[in-house]
């Protein structure tokens, strides 16, 4: 499927209550079950959605990813791969990054123990000073918000194998559409969906 299809298509199949093709916005917030835990699949709306689950399928295939989590918002996104790190990790990100990431890194996640080194990564060569073995993650965000600045993301994700990190790569100003992080070796994509361009 080229992207264009993959977008229409990827993830969603016909609502097998109604055949209706493209998933409907289910509300539900309870779901019947037949005894304790059997269900179809679904208990309860935070658990799981058919909705959120069509949406979540789509954008990982439009990744070329495995998984999809959708939030309801890409703070919500961010917030959750934080949260695998432990106190004393530490995290190599750039000094030019969304306000509202470094924000939360800096006022909520530091209290909690976890160091984050802001460096210029426009040159790769930059991060060699701060990998140690508590770094655990390379956040990066190419383009930048605001300053558009291009890291090499390929070349930091194979530093960042050898030193056995994480790298997440927040794609919002790219999109999957002009840049595929997973394809260059990150593990992890993010997007606040808000603000997918419109392709041409
Ligand atoms: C690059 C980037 N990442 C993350 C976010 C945060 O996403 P949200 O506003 O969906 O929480 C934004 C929002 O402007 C952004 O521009």
């Amino acid at each position: 499927m080229n992207f264009g299809t993959k977008a229409v298509h990827a993830g969603v199949t016909p609502d097998p209550s109604t055949g209706a093709i493209m998933t409907p916005i289910y509300q539900t917030s309870t779901y019947v079950q037949e005894s304790p835990a059997k269900h179809k699949g679904y208990a309860y709306a935070r658990g799981a959605n058919p909705t959120r689950n069509a949406l979540q399928k789509s954008i990982a295939a439009l990744e070329d990813g495995k998984f999809g989590i959708c939030f309801s918002s890409g703070m919500g996104a961010t917030d959750a791969v934080i949260k695998l790190l432990a106190p004393g990790d530490e995290v190599i990100t750039s000094n030019d990054l969304y306000g509202g990431s470094y924000r939360m890194f800096r006022k909520i996640y530091e209290k909690f123990g976890i160091k984050f080194h802001f460096i210029d990564l426009t040159d790769v060569n930059n991060i060699t000073p701060f990998l140690n073995e508590k770094t655990k993650l390379l956040w990066l965000e190419t383009p930048s918000n605001p300053l558009m600045r291009i890291t090499d993301i390929k070349a930091l994700t194979t530093i960042a194998k050898k030193n056995n990190m994480l790298v997440a790569v927040d794609n919002t100003f790219a999109s999957p559409y002009l840049q595929n992080p997973l394809a260059l070796g990150a593990d992890i994509v993010m997007h606040s969906v808000t603000k997918y361009l419109e392709w041409p």
